[in-house]
C-alpha cells in the first residue's frame, strides 16, 4: 500500500479575504461543499492507499483533525512543523518517518489545494507510476499546459505517451519569456505538484542534492513530542532548516525523474482567477460572469462576484474583467489580471497592523 502524504501547511495569501492566516484556503469550501483538503484526503483513500500522513503546522492541527473526522478518515499521523519551511523539509520528514518501518514503502505526496474531480482517472495514473517508483524513480504527474503560466513547474518529457516517461528537464516557475518558449516547443508539461516515490529514493535524493536538510530533519523527528493525537517536531533543529520547495531543492537537480501524463481535469486554485476559471468549467456562465446565491451580475463580462460568509449581497453592474470577493469583514475588488498580486493586500494589511 502507498502512504498518502497530504501537505496542508501553506497559507494561500492570494485567496484573501476567504483564505486567512488562521483558516487558509485549503480548509475552506471554495468549489462545492467540501473543503479542498477534504476532497484531497478522499482522493487518496481508495484500496491502493494506507492511512494518510498529514504535514501541517500548529495553527491548523485541530482543523485538520476535525475535517478528517467529518469524512471518516483516520490519519496514520498528523505531524506538526514548528514553522513553515516550505515543501522540501516536509517531504523529507514524511520519507524518513515511512522509512523507519519500511524503507521501500511508497509515498504519494499531494497538495491539499487542488481540484482533481476524476478520482478514478487519478487512481489509474497512480497505478501506472507504481512500477517506476518501485524501481527507484521519482514519479511526477504531468498536465498538458494551456497557457504560459509562470506559477508552475515545467517538465520536458523524453518521449510521447502516457508514461511513465523519463524526464529530461525540470524547470520551476520560469519567467514569462521562458514559459512561452517551452509552450511553443510543445514537449513540456506542467508539474501537477503530486509525487510518487519510495522512502529510500527520496532520502537518497536529498543526500545527493540537498544534504544540508538531513541533520536538522533527523533531529526534529528524533526529538519530536507526542501531544494529544499530534506529533510535534522539535523546533530547535527544525527552525534552522532552509525555506525551500522540493522543486528547487531536489527536482531541478535529480536525474531519476519520470512523468505520468494525467489527462483528467486538474487545477491548482492558486488565485481568484483560477477559482473563476474553475467555476466557469462547472457551470458555463453568461459572458464569463460568475456569481453565486448572494451575488448578482448584471450586464457584466469576465467577472467573478462572490459572497462567502452570511448576509452580504453583492451586485455588479456593467463590470468588465473584475473580481469582487466579499466576506463578513472584508471585500476584495481587483482587476482579473491582477489575481497574483492579492498577496500584496495581505502584506499591506499586515504592515498597517
Ligand atoms: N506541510 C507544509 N508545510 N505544506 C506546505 C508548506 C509547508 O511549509 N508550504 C507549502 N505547503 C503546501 C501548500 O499548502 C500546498 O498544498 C503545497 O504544499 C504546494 O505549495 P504551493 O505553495 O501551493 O506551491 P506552488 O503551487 O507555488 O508550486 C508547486 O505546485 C505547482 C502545481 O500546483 C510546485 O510543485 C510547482 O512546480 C507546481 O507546478
Ligand atoms: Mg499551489
Amino acid at each position: 500500500v502507498i502512504t498518502p502524504v497530504l501537505l496542508a501547511g501553506g497559507s494561500g495569501t492570494r485567496l484573501w479575504p476567504v483564505s486567512r492566516k488562521s483558516f487558509p484556503k485549503q480548509f475552506a469550501p471554495l468549489i462545492g461543499e467540501e473543503s479542498l483538503f477534504q476532497a484531497s484526503a478522499r482522493r487518496l483513500a481508495g484500496d491502493r492507499f494506507g492511512a494518510p500522513l498529514v504535514m501541517t503546522n500548529a495553527d491548523f492541527r485541530f482543523i485538520v483533525a476535525e475535517q478528517l473526522d467529518q469524512i471518516g478518515i483516520t490519519p496514520s499521523a498528523i505531524l506538526i512543523e514548528p514553522s513553515g519551511r516550505n515543501t522540501a523539509p516536509a517531504i523529507l520528514t514524511a520519507a524518513l518517518s515511512v522509512a523507519a518501518t519500511d524503507p521501500d514503502g511508497l509515498l504519494l505526496v499531494a497538495p491539499s489545494d487542488h481540484v482533481v474531480p476524476d478520482i478514478e482517472a487519478f487512481g489509474r495514473a497512480v497505478d501506472l507510476g507504481v512500477p517506476a517508483a518501485q524501481a527507484g524513480r521519482i514519479v511526477t504527474f504531468g498536465i498538458t499546459p494551456t497557457r504560459p503560466e509562470t506559477g508552475y513547474g515545467y517538465m520536458e518529457a523524453e518521449a510521447a505517451g502516457e508514461g511513465p516517461v523519463v524526464l529530461k528537464r525540470f524547470v520551476e516557475k520560469p519567467d514569462l519569456a521562458n514559459a512561452e518558449q517551452m509552450i511553443a516547443q510543445g514537449n513540456y508539461l506542467w508539474n501537477a505538484g503530486i509525487f510518487l516515490f519510495s522512502a529510500r529514493t527520496m532520502i537518497d535524493a536529498f543526500r545527493a542534492h540537498a544534504p544540508e536538510f538531513m541533520p536538522p530533519v533527523l533531529a526534529a523527528l528524533d526529538e519530536a513530542k507526542r501531544d494529544l493525537g499530534f506529533l510535534r517536531l522539535a523546533p530547535e533543529p527544525w527552525n534552522t532548516l532552509p525555506d525551500l520547495s522540493i522543486d528547487y531543492a531536489v527536482l531541478e537537480k535529480a536525474d531519476n525523474l519520470s512523468v505520468v501524463r494525467f489527462s483528467g481535469h486538474w487545477s491548482d486554485l492558486g488565485g481568484w482567477d483560477a477559482v473563476w476559471r474553475e467555476a466557469q468549467d462547472g457551470a458555463p456562465a453568461e459572458r464569463g460572469a460568475v456569481s453565486d446565491e448572494r451575488s448578482t451580475a448584471i450586464d457584466c463580462d469576465n467577472v467573478l462576484l462572490r459572497s462567502q460568509d452570511e448576509g452580504i449581497e453583492v451586485v455588479g453592474i456593467g463590470l468588465k474583467d473584475v473580481m469582487v470577493v466579499a466576506t463578513n469583514d472584508a471585500v476584495l475588488v481587483a482587476g482579473m489580471d491582477r489575481a497574483q498580486e492579492v498577496r500584496k493586500a495581505v502584506s499591506a494589511l499586515k504592515s498597517k497592523g
